[in-house]
């Protein structure tokens, strides 16, 4: 079985910690996605994971294997896409495939054959002898999976594989990462984007400031950090006015039905609410006749996302 496993894995760059005591065990055939905010920790932890760069202390393991005392062990079934640099525009993908695979020692004998594999699993065959200069940016990203994809790899590393395109060329990229799996192949792609990683993947690791918060699989980490699950709904409310004043927040949180009150900013807040279309109904005219100036009312994008919110703002 595949598997990926970082143990009190720390990186620091100078002073500062990048990765703090990260342990993590990853294993099976299945999509897990590694979330978290823009600066979390994300890209070092996948650079260490493929010898990019080498931790201050701890171990990065790939299917059992040392990344760093083992490379050629470790690294032997995985395939990463970090940071690609752009493929040359006048080459076709067979051509630049043809580079990779040659530089990464495949047999020439092979090569043709798992060029078109990778490419077919891109499906990008219609333009395997076409120039990439011509390439929308998802199409070119695709060139760049194919490329991980080129040793058949049982362990694929993707760093923000949608980033930077646009929105067709995330749902192609998004399509494509979640048929990598049938090949009985463990995905860990990092995202910044909730929706993204619950679109996507199975599993998810959430860190935030070099820490891990939680793993889990996507409906575990909803029903048990939520603090909610199925017996609550989230909902946002927003004020045209100030409401962030304790007694104020204290006057919400003893409406009946309302579970828990948390802000967003001074005129937002998020409530936890009894489940039932009912409940909100009877929430809502409470909280409009406290007269504090009551001008929306949605449900929360979804259970998941508070937890997110709620998760990273606790290490803020
Ligand atoms: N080479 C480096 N030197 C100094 N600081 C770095 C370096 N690389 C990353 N960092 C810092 O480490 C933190 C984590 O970065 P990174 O792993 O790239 O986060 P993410 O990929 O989640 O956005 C950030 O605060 C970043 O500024
Ligand atoms: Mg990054």
């Amino acid at each position: 079985m595949p598997s990926l496993e970082a143990v009190k894995l720390t990186k620091k760059y100078g002073d500062f910690t990048a990765l703090s005591d990260l342990n993590l065990k990853i294993e099976g055939v299945k999509c897990v996605g590694y979330l978290g905010p823009n600066g979390a920790g994300k890209t070092t932890t996948l650079k260490i994971f493929t010898d990019m760069i080498r931790a201050t202390s701890g171990e990065a393991l790939i299917n059992g294997h040392s990344v760093h005392r083992e490379k050629r062990a470790a690294l032997a079934r995985v395939g990463s896409l970090i940071e690609s640099p752009e493929i040359y525009p006048s080459f076709t993908p067979r051509e630049a495939l043809g580079m990779i695979a040659e530089i990464r020692g495949v047999p020439r004998s092979e090569r043709k054959q798992k060029i078109e594999d990778a490419v077919s699993e891109v499906k990008m065959e219609e333009w395997i002898d076409k120039r990439v200069g011509k390439f929308s940016k998802g199409m070119k990203q695709r060139i760049n999976i194919a490329a991980a994809l080129l040793s058949d790899p049982d362990v694929v590393i993707l760093d923000e594989p949608t980033t930077g395109l646009d929105p067709r060329g995330m749902a192609e990229v998004r399509d494509i990462v979640k048929s990598l799996k049938k090949r009985d192949r463990l995905i860990f792609m990092s995202s910044h984007l909730l929706p993204e990683v619950s679109d996507v993947c199975d599993e998810v690791a959430m860190i935030d400031h070099g820490k891990l918060l939680v793993y889990d699989t996507l409906a575990n980490v909803t029903s048990k950090f939520s603090g909610s699950g199925a017996n609550a709904n989230v909902v946002e409310a927003g004020f045209s006015r100030e409401v962030d004043g304790v007694s104020t927040i204290k006057a919400i949180e003893s409406l009946p039905n309302v579970l828990a009150v948390d802000r967003i900013d001074s005129k937002n807040l998020r409530l936890t609410i009894k489940a039932g279309i009912e409940v909100q109904e009877q929430v809502l005219s409470d909280l409009a006749a406290l007269r504090l100036g009551l001008v929306s009312f949605r449900p929360s994008s979804s259970a998941l996302e508070s937890t997110y919110l709620n998760l990273i703002k606790d290490t803020l």
